[in-house]
């Protein structure tokens, strides 16, 4: 990969350790993909915030870039971590979790990395059509490329640092326009009634196409919502960072292999996402993070109505949603649900918590939660999750 000469200085330390070592994830990045050479970035997304998931080796690690003074070079923000402190009454009451998950709060905010705490940044933060970005999280990267036409490619944790520090990544993969043509179409044989079922065909989607770039035919007037979930199902099952939700697009040719997914399949991929019949102890919505619509919505499902006394609701936004929604975070919380931030149910500890099944209307979650939470799960859509939280 070529490198200009200050990235040359940088490479061999010119800048100090940080920097050098931030330069090299990227330069073996490139080499392994052949990327030409770095380009400039908009903005950088880190992921691996909650302690939960990244634990002490990645703390070490961010300590010593840290002590070295290194700052981010573009505007930075950092994903969900597995604490809210707004809200300790439901968080697990481990002293030692709540010190080591601030320590990397306060690791990545030296960094000059925002902790804004959300996978959904984009509702804080709108990135420009065309722009370059090095963001992590792949619900985040394919909701950039699909909804936004920014160009991201799906980043690690250490490569977005990497990138946050020097403020530029690797030319390959999806920062390429010839790699943003679509592949395969998929024509929706079926009716998709609501978020779960598009979340059901994302599953399924990313399952059957692994890497490859589809678009989709037979979605009448999706809304951004529904999106958000088909894109953040299919990141979790596939590879790929990119879909078009109609035909409008570019193609890798003329005559694209065609696949098919009909009421069969989506009720499979749907059937898949639950491990269980049982009643939930928690109902979990905010996965990805929730929009001020989404929030919006839930309020008026759930106005004057009461959660039930052996049942969580967790609705998970970012901060700055969540003002947003005041009026409406108040409502559900007089109706005893609980609307946090900075965090999810996925990156937390829940079992700790004594949450034994998980009911979401996320498939993302239902997808992960059985693994990464040691949880069963029911998936269902928004109004049945509601209707399993709020008494009679
Ligand atoms: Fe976001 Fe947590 Fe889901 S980070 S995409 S809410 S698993």
């Amino acid at each position: 990969m070529y490198l200009t000469k200050e990235e040359e200085r940088i490479y061999e330390g010119e800048e100090g350790w940080a920097y050098q070592i931030a330069m090299r994830i990227l330069v073996k990045l490139g080499d392994l993909f052949e990327a030409d050479r770095l380009i400039p970035i908009e903005s950088a997304h880190v992921s691996g915030v909650s302690y939960k998931t990244i634990g002490d080796a990645a703390i070490e690690f961010l300590e010593a870039l840290s002590e070295t003074g290194a700052k981010a070079k573009v505007t930075s923000t950092a994903n969900p971590a597995g604490i809210d402190y707004n809200h300790l009454e439901e968080m697990v009451k481990l002293p030692r979790l709540h010190e080591k998950q601030s320590r990397i709060i306060e690791l990545y905010r030296n960094m000059g990395i925002n902790p804004i705490l959300t996978c959904t940044p984009y509702y804080i933060r709108r990135p420009k059509e065309d722009a370059h970005l090095a963001w992590a999280e792949s619900s985040t990267v394919i909701y950039a490329n699909s909804l936004l036409h920014s160009w991201t490619n799906r980043e690690g944790g250490p490569s977005a640092l990497a990138s946050a520090l020097i403020g530029k990544t690797p030319n390959y993969g999806i920062h390429k326009s010839e790699n943003r043509q679509a592949d395969v179409q998929v024509k929706v044989e079926t009716v998709l009634r609501d978020e779960a079922d598009f979340g059901a065909l994302g599953i399924h989607t990313g399952r059957t196409l692994k890497d490859e770039i589809p678009f989709f035919e037979g979605l009448s007037r999706p809304e951004e919502t529904q999106l958000k979930h088909l894109g953040s199902a299919m990141a979790s099952t596939g590879m790929a960072s990119l879909f078009y939700p109609c035909s409008s697009c570019p193609k890798s040719s003329e005559r694209p292999e065609t696949i098919s997914v009909d009421a069969k399949d989506l009720r499979n991929a749907f059937e898949g996402l639950s491990t269980t019949n049982e009643d939930p102890d928690m109902v979990y919505i905010g996965c990805p993070h929730c929009s001020f619509e989404e929030i919006k919505q839930i309020a008026q499902k759930i106005k004057g109505k009461k959660i039930k006394n052996n049942v969580k609701l967790w609705i998970c936004t970012s901060r700055y949603i969540r003002r947003k929604t005041e009026n409406y975070v108040k409502i559900i919380e007089a109706a005893g649900g609980k609307v946090l931030s900075d965090t999810c149910a996925v990156v937390t500890w829940l079992k700790e918590l004594g949450v034994d099944v998980l009911m979401t209307n996320s498939a993302k979650t239902a997808y992960y939660a059985p693994t990464m939470n040691n949880v069963e799960t029911i998936f269902a859509s928004l109004d049945l999750c509601i209707e399993a939280a709020c008494r009679e």
